[in-house]
Formats: C-alpha cells, sequence, structure tokens
C-alpha cells in the first residue's frame, strides 16, 4: 500500500504555488515598504517558551502542541505560532539595543494539533509580523494599516472586515473576567458543554465561542470597554483616532477575545464571510509585558499573522495557473542543436520556455503544446534550418510565418511583452567564450 500524507497535511502542487508566490511577494513587498527586515526562525523550540510565552491555560498550550523528547531528553515541540520563536531570538541576539521600533517579520509553517476541516490544518502557514519596543499607539495603527494594505494589495480589500477591540491591561481584565463569570454563571445551563467548561478554565473563551445556543447567552454579555482603565481606553481611543486619520475603515467589536493569552490593549482580527466557519484570516494585538516574562528587557510590542492558506483559499481560481509562453518545437538532433540556445536565451530574458527534445513527431508535439496551453510554437526542420529560419506558430489562431533563427529569441520576449533589449536575448548574451562553442555560440544559430 502506498503511504499518504499525514490527516491535516496538505501538499502545496504546482497547479497552486503561482497564488502562493504571489501572496509571499505582497507580503514581502508590503512589510518591506513599512521598514521591517525579515527573520528566519527554527521550526522547533523548547517546550517551556510556548507554554511560558502563549500560556498555559490557552486551547493551543493544553491540546495542540506536537510535543515529543528528543534523544537527549529534551521536551521540544514543534512550533504552533511565531511570535513566542521571534521574541526568542529578539532577546537572545539582543536585538533591544537597535533603534525602537524593531520591525520583523518571518513566514513559514506553524503546527497544531486541531480538527482538519477546509482552512484548518495540522500544519499550516504564517506571515508574522512584529513591532517590538513602541509603546505609542500610532503604531498599533501603522502596524493594522499595513495588514489591510497586504490584503489591498491582492484585491482582497473589498472582501475583508477589520475587527478592533481592547482587552485592557492585566488587571483589567481580571476585573472583568470577575463581572463576565458573574453575569454567566446564572445561564451556565443554556451553554454548550465546552462553554460550561470554559468557564471554570477560560471564561473569555466564551465570547467566542461559535455555537448557536450560546450565542442569545453571549451577545448580552457585559462589554470588556466597560472595564478598561482610564490609561488602557485613553490608548484605544488613540489607535481608534489614528485609523481614522489614515482612513482605514473598521468595527469594534468588544467581544473580540484571541485565542492566547499574551495580549493586552489592542486586539484585531480580520474576517471573511467567504470561508464558512474558519472565518479569521489574520489576528493580532498588543502583548506589552511578554518579552519580559520570557526572560527579556520591559519592551513592549505588537503584531499580527495572516494565514497563508485562507489567503490562497480567498483568491480562487481566478488566477490563472502559470504556463509557459512558447515551446520549441525542433526536428531531428541538428535542429535541437539550433533551438537549445534560443531557448536558453528567452529564458534569460525571463520568459518561460519549454523545449522538445527533437525525437517526437509534429502532431504529437504540438498536442503537447496545446496541453501546455502555450501561446506560441516555434517549429524548425530541415527545410527550416536550410533557410536558417524557424515556423513561428500562434496557438490561439492557428496563423504562422517564418522567423530567421537569430531574430527568433528577440521575437519571442517582444511577443510576451517582456522590455528586455534585444542583446540581453540574443544567442550571443549566453555564449560564454568556451563554454561549449558548438551548442551555444552565435554561429551556431545564425548559419
Ligand atoms: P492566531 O490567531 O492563532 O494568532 O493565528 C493567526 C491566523 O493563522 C489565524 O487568523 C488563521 O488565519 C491562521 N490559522 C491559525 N490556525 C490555523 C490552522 N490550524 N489552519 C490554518 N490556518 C490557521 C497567532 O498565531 C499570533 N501569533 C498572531 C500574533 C503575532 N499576535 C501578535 N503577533
Amino acid at each position: 500500500m502506498a503511504i499518504k500524507a499525514v490527516r491535516g497535511v496538505r501538499d502545496i502542487l504546482p497547479s497552486e504555488t503561482g497564488k502562493w508566490q504571489r501572496v509571499e511577494a505582497a507580503g514581502r513587498k508590503t512589510f518591506e515598504a513599512y521598514g521591517y527586515r525579515e527573520i528566519r526562525l527554527p521550526l522547533f523550540e523548547r517546550t517551556e517558551l510556548f507554554a511560558r510565552g502563549i500560556g498555559g491555560e490557552t486551547d493551543i498550550v493544553k491540546k495542540e502542541m506536537y510535543t515529543f523528547d528528543d534523544r537527549g531528553g529534551d521536551s521540544l515541540t514543534l512550533r504552533p505560532e511565531a511570535t513566542a520563536g521571534l521574541l526568542r531570538a529578539y532577546i537572545e541576539h539582543g536585538f533591544q539595543v537597535e533603534p525602537k521600533p524593531v520591525r520583523l517579520y518571518t513566514a513559514g509553517p506553524m503546527f497544531r494539533y486541531e480538527r482538519p476541516q477546509a482552512g484548518r490544518y495540522r500544519q499550516f502557514h504564517q506571515a508574522n509580523v512584529e513591532a517590538l519596543g513602541e509603546v505609542n499607539p500610532a503604531v498599533d495603527a501603522e502596524v493594522i494599516c499595513m495588514l489591510m494594505d497586504f490584503f489591498f494589495a491582492l484585491g482582497l480589500g473589498e472582501r475583508l472586515a477589520l475587527h478592533v477591540n481592547s482587552i485592557g491591561d492585566v488587571g483589567d481584565r481580571a476585573g472583568y473576567i470577575v463581572r463576565l463569570v458573574d453575569y454567566l454563571r446564572p445561564h451556565a445551563a443554556a451553554l454548550c458543554g465546552e462553554c460550561q467548561a470554559r468557564l471554570g478554565r477560560n471564561p473569555l473563551r466564551v465570547l467566542d465561542c461559535k455555537v448557536p445556543d450560546c450565542q442569545p447567552v453571549v451577545e448580552k454579555a457585559p462589554s470588556i470597554l466597560d472595564s478598561l482603565s482610564p490609561e488602557a481606553a485613553k490608548h484605544f481611543e488613540s489607535v481608534r483616532s489614528y485609523l481614522d486619520t489614515m482612513g482605514q475603515a473598521y468595527t469594534v467589536t468588544p467581544r473580540l477575545v484571541r485565542g492566547l493569552d499574551y495580549y493586552v490593549r489592542t486586539t484585531f482580527e480580520v474576517k471573511t464571510a467567504d470561508l464558512g466557519a474558519q472565518d479569521a484570516v489574520a489576528g493580532g494585538g498588543r502583548y506589552d509585558g511578554l518579552i519580559e516574562r520570557l526572560g527579556g528587557p520591559a519592551d513592549p510590542g505588537i503584531g499580527f499573522a495572516i494565514g497563508l492558506e485562507r489567503v490562497v483559499l480567498l483568491l480562487g481560481d481566478a488566477e490563472a495557473a502559470s504556463r509557459p509562453f512558447v515551446l520549441l518545437i525542433p526536428l531531428g538532433d541538428p535542429a535541437l542543436q539550433r533551438l537549445m540556445p534560443v531557448a536558453r536565451a528567452v529564458r534569460r530574458g525571463g520568459v518561460t520556455a519549454e523545449l522538445g527534445y527533437g525525437a517526437r513527431k509534429l502532431p504529437r508535439e504540438l498536442e503537447r503544446a496545446n496541453r501546455l496551453g502555450v501561446a506560441y510554437a516555434v517549429i524548425a526542420g530541415e527545410n527550416e534550418l536550410a533557410a536558417g529560419e524557424a515556423v513561428l506558430r500562434e496557438m490561439k489562431t492557428g496563423e504562422q510565418r517564418r522567423v530567421p533563427i537569430a531574430a527568433l529569441a528577440a521575437e519571442l520576449c517582444a511577443l510576451s511583452g517582456r522590455g528586455v533589449s534585444p542583446k540581453s536575448v540574443s544567442p550571443e548574451g549566453v555564449s560564454p567564450k568556451g563554454v561549449s562553442p558548438k551548442g551555444v555560440s552565435p554561429k551556431g544559430v545564425s548559419q
């Protein structure tokens, strides 16, 4: 029996990777425009880092971590999120001496033992951004705007809603939890089993429950915004006013609580109506105090993570899978010798070219051109070679014309819309002297 991939773990197939690359490029471009630098982090860390960082009472730490002892007896965990590891690196490498805020981003796979369903996986990918060492609420607004600019760059702005909230400082939250439990206890019987358990363990999570039965109770719960200290309330007011200044629309959602314990003050989530139950595409917030709890300086921080699978799902099938632009079809080995350097020159010009290897008959190669979906085919047999030419065929119309082989590379680049100078695409450009002169020399293709 063939071995299959582990449940909840997906291959990202060539038909999808074009979309992934577009999403990753949009992230890099947006984050770097705001001054963020990339940091690359290990996929596993000491288990204790996550227990201390994310919070021992969270679902992630209690039920979802892939934890194992290595051969030396150390308890290690595949990272369920990137923030804890990034802060560990920030402390370990002394980033705190750099001008504040220190702006870092990272991306890659995360691991959570969750029940797999559409948009929820056990290995999934995040792009993760953190601004460290700055308490000014303008940073909160800037980070949120950057997140929305990322979605805007992908043309997804219209399909997403930004929710913001403040969950106050640690003391505010403690006070709120008392009020919340006072309110929920008399309604406990109306809550789902999971929420009844949460009531004793982590009552804030009740606010996040999606079970329909719980909604009437949750909707009337007291608002956390009424429990904010004057400082936390002022911070949130400033964040909102800076968002207004930057023309960023948002909804204040007092029931927005996050699944990680490290947040204080500002929290936010980007949601979509297009992905069913897995409606959060990105989430984040402020976590002042966390760096200190992890053994570092008392630097504040704020950041977010984007769920890349969900972004790719939102992009849908609209994106055409990337296809080669041209198939070069040599008929026989002499023709192959002539077209190989042309293919290399075209590829150096940035245009995707496929090359036949001279052994198949023309009808089979044309069938392949159709299956590949190329815009053009170039055909060279004995007759064409004798004239130093090849046939250029537009696949959609079937129109054909002859082009000198020496001019082919530049012609194909021009047709593909690549503004490359003829020099950079001429076969000469790919014939470094002394390298296989027979195959790639200008003479070899221009006779
Ligand atoms: P999070 O809300 O746990 O936050 O995850 C962020 C995003 O990752 C979610 O909104 C979702 O799109 C995606 N995601 C989470 N779990 C899965 C899954 N099992 N399958 C697919 N996608 C998933 C964090 O991870 C925080 N570290 C964010 C942060 C950074 N806060 C401050 N800095």
